[in-house]
């Protein structure tokens, strides 16, 4: 990877919409930048109201004016936002080319989501997981779309899987395992699930034309981790001289927003535009398959009425 990334402007986006999460920061600021620099339109998905209009008066700046961005508001932890901002999504937009599910977070701590679930789990998983189901049928629509998540190494971190029976993360944020980094093997387990959902996604929309891929930036000086007090800044901190900038955090993800789908394979996972091969866990179909299952179970999707289920 270059030191120096210079987004060029070549117009291989143009009129492509695209909606993206977490773009009020970090690698997401860094994307919608470029994104919009070759021609896409956005719709943000944004938990503050405030930094969603910065954003867009900022790439409206940059472009002189030309940039078309819409802003919704969801707080990706809480199911209720996901699903009033994806009708919002589906009233607003009649063509959905590219979903970019990219929040993400961790909580050191343990903390439940307004749904009662354990917070890094519903922003990193159940989010997409939600925010995809929900825009699936417009994005199936519009033909040749993509789905891209982004992923980490730190996948590798949950090298047993998914542990399917402590959904909320109770053992992890408790006792030895706390203190052993129960919090950094919750995050772990939840770019896993990001890898996990990603290949099963792709299997199921075989045949449709919409493909999905996911990826890892690697390591990227941002606002990642700065809630969670003195120490994991410090960790950051000490960890900034080793990292890639937002810029080039994002260079993957651009990639797989504008390159052609000839030289993309869907479900697979990327890093620095290559596609690798990720954990053992990450390719065990079955534990994909019942992650599927046991996410339906928590966002609903069995129980909503007009919900479509994904076969
Ligand atoms: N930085 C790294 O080294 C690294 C490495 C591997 C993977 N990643 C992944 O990269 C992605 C982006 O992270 P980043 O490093 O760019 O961190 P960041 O600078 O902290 O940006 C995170 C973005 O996610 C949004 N977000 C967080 N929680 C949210 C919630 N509950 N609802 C809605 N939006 C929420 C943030 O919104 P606000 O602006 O409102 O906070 C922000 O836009 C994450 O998925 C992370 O897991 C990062």
């Amino acid at each position: 990877m270059n030191n120096t990334v210079r987004f060029n402007n070549s117009r291989t986006l143009e009129g492509k919409y695209i909606v993206i999460t977490g773009a009020t920061s970090g690698i997401g600021y860094a994307a919608a930048k470029a994104l919009v620099l070759r021609g896409a339109k956005l719709g943000i998905v944004a938990r503050s109201r405030s930094k969603a209009a910065e954003l867009s008066a900022e790439l409206g700046k940059m472009t002189n004016g030309e940039a078309q961005v819409d802003c919704f508001i969801a707080d990706m932890s809480s199911q209720q936002d996901i699903r009033r901002a994806a009708a919002e999504i589906l009233n607003r937009v009649p063509r959905i080319d590219r979903l970019i599910n990219n929040a993400g977070t961790m909580f050191v701590k343990k903390k439940l989501s307004e749904d009662g679930l354990e917070m890094t789990w519903a922003v990193n998983h159940l989010g997409p997981f939600l925010l995809t189901s929900l825009l699936l049928d417009r994005l199936i629509a519009s033909g040749d779309a993509r789905i891209i998540t982004t992923s980490s190494h730190g996948h590798k971190m949950a090298r047993r899987g998914i542990d399917f029976n402590d959904m909320n993360g109770d053992r992890l944020y408790s006792g030895l395992k706390a203190l052993l980094g129960g919090a950094n093997l919750r995050y772990g387990q939840s770019k896993l699930a990001n890898i996990l959902f990603t290949a099963e996604l792709a299997r199921r929309l075989n045949g449709t034309g919409v493909t999905a891929h996911c990826f890892d930036p690697g390591l990227v000086a941002t606002n990642f981790n700065q809630d969670n007090g003195g120490l994991a800044r410090l960790t950051m901190a000490c960890m900034k001289p080793f990292s890639r900038t937002p810029e080039q955090g994002a260079q993957t993800l651009v990639w797989l927003a504008e390159s052609s789908e000839l030289l993309l394979k869907s479900g697979g996972y990327y890093a620095d535009m290559k596609l690798q091969t990720p954990s053992n866990a990450a390719r065990d179909e079955a534990g994909a398959s019942r992650l599927w299952q046991v996410s339906e179970e928590q966002t609903g999707l069995l129980a909503g009425p007009g919900l479509r289920r994904i076969q």
